[in-house]
């Protein structure tokens, strides 16, 4: 597979000095990051904007008084955008298509050796051969295809995707799969590291990528789901459907991020009413299941020109469907069959300016814990339902910071989140690895700095604290890690 010209464009600004960096990222000294950058890239220059706006006050996302620029009889006006707003750029055909249709690219099913999981974004990518087919991705192929496909900034791709390999994948030859255990073939020939010499896992395995009250998944200890994380839920989806008024209106934004995030509160109290196991893991259920219902806001929808030629973003049902995989027949009733998630061949991505950061996760966060507070708890239920308690964020940081700081400053958030993870990182690794220093090194260089840069937006201090998050984790009987 070949690097786009978008990736490698992002990936230039994102080096200062690229020239001797790129060859080496293949390999295992991999290393994008640019940690000596003295420079803000324009996303992090708009996540200091944002966060020193919060700290004084203002809004999180800002409310749009007027919103006739888009489309006629908006119901469900999109008031979330990402810190660099794609209606602020041109609509360009050109810059904005993406191949879904030549040989390459088309839609094809998985054969029955191809693997998928639970997430659709990356289903689809496989699906269109943006990543392997067969469902076993390196770090490298991830960023690209996320940058190209979706407008994801290669820090947060990097991210995403050596998180991926360190805790689902193989850190020798840095694969990792997007569903289920496969056996490594890669640059490593398949040479192992992992304790006890297991397979890597994929993110299929629950409560490390994967995590309770996903947005059309069931939980995988709930009652009656069978250990069944990776198969959409009809019934769920449905519930999807309703929120968003049933509506079928072609061209429609309806799935706007504001009504995905509201849809992430119903779900998270579902489980803690339908789930005894319910747990809200810190990576799994605390980031990524909220940042993906705002993932599909953004990047299941379509763009296209608005009447004064600007870049106008929306999610319709027609888009919404074909993402997830799911078919409407002429009679209303709806299918899914697991592998058909697919781009529509008409799609296009977000504005090529438009990228979305570590920045817009944390924002999204801070968004969804003011409409739900628990929405920022880590800690699960007590083995019966209806029991949640989360941890105490005084009491995890040693008094460092309670909720409401958080709420406050999106920089305090960042500070939360990259030092509970710094501090858990060497003993997790350690029930996981052999030897750590490889999955410690991948992390150090390309995952630790994009969140300490974030984490001190505006001289913000964040001091280490001692989190501790196995001990507290062990607290809930559904925090272990499950893979069937
Ligand atoms: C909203 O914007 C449109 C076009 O920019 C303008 O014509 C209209 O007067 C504005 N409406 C309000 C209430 O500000
Ligand atoms: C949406 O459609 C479902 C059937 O799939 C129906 O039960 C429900 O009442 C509808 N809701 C709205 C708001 O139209
Ligand atoms: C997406 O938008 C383009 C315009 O950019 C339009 O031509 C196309 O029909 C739309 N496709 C889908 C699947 O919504």
């Amino acid at each position: 597979m070949k690097l786009s010209p978008a990736f490698l464009a992002t990936a230039f600004l994102a080096f200062t000095s690229s020239a001797v960096a790129f060859p080496e990222y293949l390999a295992r000294g991999f290393n994008i990051y640019p940690s000596s950058a003295a420079t803000d890239t324009p996303l992090q220059a708009a996540f200091r904007k944002k966060v020193a706006e919060v700290k004084a006050g203002g809004d999180v996302f800002e409310r749009r008084a007027n919103t006739t620029r888009r489309n006629e009889n908006e119901e469900y006006p999109r008031t979330i955008f990402s810190l660099l707003n794609p209606e602020a750029f041109d609509y360009n055909e050109r810059d904005q298509y993406i191949d879904l249709t030549s040989d390459q690219h088309k839609f094809i099913a998985p054969g029955p050796r191809d693997i998928r999981g639970p997430c659709p974004g990356l289903n689809l990518l496989a699906n269109h051969n943006y990543l392997p087919r067969n469902g076993v991705t390196t770090v490298a192929q991830a960023i690209d295809a996320i940058n190209r496909v979706f407008g994801v900034e290669v820090e947060l791709s990097t991210a995403l995707s050596v998180y991926a390999a360190v805790f689902n994948g193989n850190v020798l030859d840095t694969t990792w799969s997007i569903g289920g255990p496969y056996t490594p073939t890669g640059i490593a020939g398949g040479v192992l590291d992992l304790a006890g010499g297991a397979e890597p896992q994929g993110i299929s395995a629950h409560n490390v990528y994967e995590g309770d009250a996903s947005i059309v998944r069931e939980d995988y200890y709930q009652p009656g789901a069978n250990n069944d994380n990776v198969h959409l839920n009809i019934q769920l989806f449905k519930e999807l459907l309703e929120l968003g008024g049933n509506d079928t209106t072609v061209g429609k934004d309806v799935y706007t991020s504001d009504l995905m995030l509201k849809h992430k509160s119903i779900r998270w109290e579902q489980s803690v009413q339908r789930n005894p196991l319910f747990y809200n893991s810190p990576f799994g259920g605390l980031i990524v299941t909220t940042a993906a219902e705002r993932f599909v806001a953004e990047f299941a929808a379509n763009n296209t020109a608005g009447p004064d030629g600007k870049n106008f973003i929306y999610l319709d049902e027609p888009n919404l469907l074909a993402f997830f995989g799911v078919t409407k027949h002429a009679d209303g009733t709806l299918e899914y069959k697991p592998g058909q998630e697919r781009l529509l061949p008409s799609w296009h991505r977000r504005p090529l300016a438009a990228q979305f950061g570590l920045g817009d996760i944390v924002l999204t966060l801070l968004n969804a814990a003011k409409t739900n507070p628990h929405l920022l708890s880590i800690g699960g239920n007590a083995g019966k339902v209806n029991t949640f308690t989360g941890v105490d964020v005084g009491d995890l940081t040693g008094g460092l910071y309670n909720t409401q700081t958080l709420l406050a400053d999106p920089a305090a958030l960042s500070c939360y989140l990259y030092q509970g993870f710094e501090s858990a990182l060497p003993s997790v690794l350690g029930n996981l690895y052999k030897v750590v220093d490889d999955a410690l090194s991948l992390l150090n260089k390309n995952y630790n700095p994009v969140w300490h840069k974030a984490a001190t937006a505006n001289g913000n201090p964040c001091k280490s604290y001692q989190a501790n998050l196995e001990k507290q984790s062990a607290k809930y009987p559904g925090s272990k890690v499950g893979n069937k």
